[in-house]
């Protein structure tokens, strides 16, 4: 784990979010983007060298739908920049952690991610990512 990368947040409805976060932060998100396979989609802002990602659901089975059902909006999860997603997820599940997916999958961002189940991690949904080789 090199650095966190972003802190997913879950949110009703990405435009009144981005609203509030351009707000909060003084400054506009810098991308939006649909991942379809994950039923979600996001925005992307800085602040500083840090960045936040807000996440919409786009259907009732979307993680994130069934987020906000149980918890409503808030922090969702912790993103961790990896070097080499293959070996950290091995490292991870050597040490007991639980993997939600058992190979990386292609995530927002040009990443490939990685989540362990908040169960294994102190409550706490972790994503692992790692910068995306060009296709
Ligand atoms: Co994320």
């Amino acid at each position: 784990m090199r650095k966190i990368e972003h802190l997913g947040i879950a949110v009703r409805d990405l435009e009144a979010s981005n609203a509030l976060f351009e707000k909060l932060l003084g400054t506009p998100a810098y991308k939006m983007e649909e991942v379809a396979s994950e039923g979600v989609r996001t925005s992307f802002f800085k602040s500083g060298p840090n960045k936040i990602e807000l996440l919409e659901a786009t259907n009732p089975d979307s993680p994130i739908a069934k987020y906000l059902e149980r918890k409503g909006e808030g922090i969702h999860h912790i993103a961790f920049d990896v070097e080499d997603i293959h070996a950290e997820m091995a490292r991870l599940k050597a040490e007991g952690f639980i993997l939600l997916n058992e190979t990386p999958k292609r995530g927002a961002d040009n990443k490939l991610v990685a989540f362990l189940h908040p169960k294994s991690s102190g409550g706490v949904l972790v994503e692992l990512c790692q910068e995306a080789p060009a296709e």
